[in-house]
This record gives C-alpha cells, sequence and structure tokens, in this order.
C-alpha cells in the first residue's frame, strides 16, 4: 500500500527522571540462590504463574504450554470475568489446562500451593502500578519476568521503588526483569549488542516503523488510526496514546555505554492521511490520523548521540527495524519487514524465564542480564 500521511507537530511528552547516574544491583549469587537453582535443575520443570490474561498473558500462556521444561502452575487476574475460568481455556487451547484463574484475594494462597519458581507479570506499563504486585511475588522468593515496560529500566524514572525492588529481590535471593520487543530488545538491547563490534560510538540512531494495516483492530486504535487531529490531541494529554518505553531503552543505553546523558526528550505527533485509506477492518478519511510518530532524542557533551525514531501507522511504507550506529565502524543494520511485536515480546518472555532462575539476585534489565536466546530448537 502506497504512503499517504504527513507528520504534523503536537509538542512533547514529559520525560521523569533524574539526571544520569549508574545504577545499583551488582552483588554474588547468594547460597540461597544456588539452593534454589539446584532444587530447580532437580526438579527439571520450572513452575510458573501467570499474572494478567489479557491478549499478551494468554498468548505468552499459550507458548508456555508448548514449552518443555515450563509448566503453568497457576494464573492470577483482576478482571472478575476471567477469575474462575480455565487459564488454558481462555488461551484457546481445546483441552482445559487444569489450572483455574484466581483473583489477586488468593494469590498468597496460590504462592503457597503451588510454590511457582518464576511469575511472568503482564499487567501494566506503569511500574508504579506494577510494584505492589511486582513486590509481593519478590517477597514471597519468586522470580519475575515482566513485560511492564517502564520496569526495563526504572533506575533513572523511578529510582526510589527501583531501589525497594532491588533490596527486596536480593533479600530473597530472587531476580526481576522487565522485557519485552520494544522495550526489551530492539530498541535498547539489539543496539547495545551492536556496539560490540564497534572501536568507538559517537551516536546511535534506532528506526521501528511498523504497518498498522493488517495488525488487529485493538492495535489499530491504540496508536490513534482514524482520530481526527484533536481526538489524537486530547488522547495524547490524557495519556491514554503513547509508545511506553523509549525513555527507558534512551536510560537504558546510555546507562550500559556509560553517557551522561544531559537531556532527553519524547515528542509525538499523528500522521495525517493525505487521502482515504482502507483496512480490511478500519476506513480511514483524508485528514484523520494513519497513527502515530513518536521520537526519543537525548543529548550529551552537547550532541545528539541517541535518537529513537517509533512509527506506527497504516499503510507505512517499507515497516523495518535499522539500527544505524555512527562509529568505527559505521554500523547500519536492516531487519526487513521489521519483527512482530507480540510474537516477540511472547518468545522473549518464555525465554527469560530459565535466565531468571540462574540470573544475579535483584532488579536485572536487559543490558546486565546474561544472554537472552531461544533454547526451543525444532
Ligand atoms: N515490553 C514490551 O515490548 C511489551 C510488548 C507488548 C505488551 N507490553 C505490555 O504488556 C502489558 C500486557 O499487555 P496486554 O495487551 O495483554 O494488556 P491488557 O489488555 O491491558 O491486559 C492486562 C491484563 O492484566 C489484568 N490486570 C491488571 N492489573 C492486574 C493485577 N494487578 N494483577 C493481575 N492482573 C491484572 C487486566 O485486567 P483489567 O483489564 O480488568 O484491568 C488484563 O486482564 C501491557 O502493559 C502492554 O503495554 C509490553
Amino acid at each position: 500500500m502506497a504512503h499517504s500521511g504527513r507528520v504534523v507537530g503536537l509538542g512533547f511528552l514529559p520525560l521523569r527522571g533524574a539526571p544520569y547516574h549508574h545504577c545499583s544491583g551488582s552483588g554474588a549469587q547468594t547460597i540461597r540462590q544456588v539452593e534454589r537453582m539446584k532444587a530447580m535443575s532437580h526438579r527439571r520443570t520450572i513452575r510458573v504463574i501467570q499474572c494478567g490474561l489479557g491478549p499478551i498473558g494468554l498468548m505468552i500462556t499459550r507458548l508456555l504450554t508448548e514449552r518443555p521444561g515450563v509448566r503453568i502452575a497457576g494464573a492470577v487476574d483482576v478482571d472478575a470475568e476471567k477469575i474462575g475460568r480455565d487459564a488454558g481455556t481462555l488461551a484457546g487451547r481445546r483441552k482445559p489446562l487444569g489450572v483455574t484463574v484466581k483473583g489477586l484475594d488468593d494469590l498468597d494462597a496460590l504462592l503457597r500451593q503451588v510454590q511457582p519458581a518464576v511469575a511472568v507479570v503482564a499487567t501494566t506499563s506503569s511500574f508504579e502500578n506494577a510494584f505492589p504486585l511486582l513486590l509481593r511475588l519478590v517477597t514471597a522468593g519468586v522470580g519475575v519476568v515482566s513485560t511492564c515496560e517502564e520496569l526495563a529500566f526504572p533506575w533513572e524514572t523511578h529510582p526510589r521503588l527501583a531501589k525497594r525492588l532491588d533490596a527486596a529481590a536480593r533479600a530473597k535471593g530472587v531476580a526481576v526483569l522487565g522485557t519485552g520487543v520494544n522495550p526489551g530488545f530492539l530498541m535498547d538491547f539489539l543496539p547495545l549488542a551492536l556496539t560490540g563490534v564497534c572501536r568507538e560510538v559517537r551516536s546511535i540512531r534506532v528506526e521501528r516503523y511498523q504497518d498498522a494495516a493488517f495488525r488487529r483492530l485493538p492495535f489499530q486504535r491504540k496508536i490513534g488510526a482514524g482520530l481526527t487531529p484533536a481526538e489524537f490531541r486530547r488522547k495524547v494529554a490524557e495519556g491514554t496514546l503513547r509508545h511506553v518505553g523509549l525513555t527507558e531503552s534512551m536510560r537504558m543505553i546510555a546507562a550500559r555505554l556509560g553517557w551522561k546523558l544531559e537531556r532527553a526528550q519524547d515528542a509525538i505527533r499523528p500522521v495525517i492521511a493525505t487521502r482515504r485509506v482502507a483496512t480490511p477492518r478500519l476506513t480511514i478519511e483524508k485528514g484523520r490520523a494513519l497513527g502515530v510518530e513518536q521520537t526519543g532524542r537525548a543529548w550529551a557533551n552537547g550532541r545528539e548521540v541517541i535518537t529513537l525514531a517509533f512509527r506506527a501507522c497504516v499503510g507505512q511504507p517499507e515497516p523495518r527495524d535499522r539500527v544505524v550506529i555512527e562509529g568505527t565502524p559505521r554500523i547500519d543494520a536492516t531487519l526487513a519487514g521489521g519483527v512482530n511485536g507480540d510474537e516477540a515480546t511472547c518468545a522473549i518472555v518464555a525465554n527469560a524465564i530459565p535466565a531468571i532462575v540462574g540470573a544475579r539476585p535483584g532488579l536485572r534489565t536487559m543490558a546486565d542480564m546474561d544472554l537472552v536466546c531461544c533454547s526451543a530448537v525444532s
């Protein structure tokens, strides 16, 4: 489909966070953790509970039921429609899994009963909102892998809560990780890994351009497709329309490369249709939004050192993920077509489960974890 959009300016999103400071989180493996790992390898199967059964939580549940070495032993949600139902059936399996979804009031009893090694948390993008559940889990000695975007690198945006969670996890000898396709991989871990072959790095630019034409309707709605510019502006002002994670990715890159950021910004604007565009699910009239363009920019030593360009709109030409490193050597790497976000998020969460069991206790990020990779080879 030909692209027919133009971008109109809207201004900047507020960037929370203190200036750069180095994250804590180091420490030797505790005896308790070694014991846990021994117990795990003895038991061989890692017991997991799934917290949050929205579209992503259900896709993860489905994937984990197909993974050897992992067993879904419990599921929790706050939605009354889901509580009491079988998690496997909700996830679209033909046969029930034998795991009944519990409410949050039953979480402590569930943890005592199934003694999971890991909880997968797919409930919210906000670290502040996820915090009570995360703290409850680590305090019970359960490791966590979460899709919460703000957990991907909360050291500078929420330093107090990050330190509290880190301390609680260390005290119990478990690790907590925020990961996903983005943040968690494409706009932070991947460029960091690519700098591994550079003698020096001057700046990093990452592009994630997605064509939303064939994505599910909730995704198209999430990026503002079909809204008038005024409706788009209102949703941005309400905080209900934005990709969460550019700030976390920029902070993660800078912290890992030792760059002291002087300032950073996250600007959002609609991409407006210059003609009528029809998708199988939505028709967008000329003058309405095709989707969103969001750009994260960060400066150090008086120049722009990180640029993260995120674009998700209907009819976006040449969808791709691209990393350009201005350095020696110069790197220009493109994942043609781009990576499917939902699939990749579920996969990285599943792949991180064995890694989190063996990880150094505390609040971990993708920049200080052992390599998360896929061991399910077909
Ligand atoms: N890092 C990444 O790359 C990445 C990629 C994809 C998604 N994500 C994030 O992952 C999260 C999950 O995605 P989604 O599309 O499935 O979100 P969603 O549609 O909002 O579903 C979340 C589910 O969790 C439930 N929930 C909310 N708070 C809870 C709590 N404290 N305990 C247990 N359950 C709770 C929700 O119930 P109610 O609906 O009743 O509130 C809902 O059923 C989102 O925040 C999304 O932004 C991150």
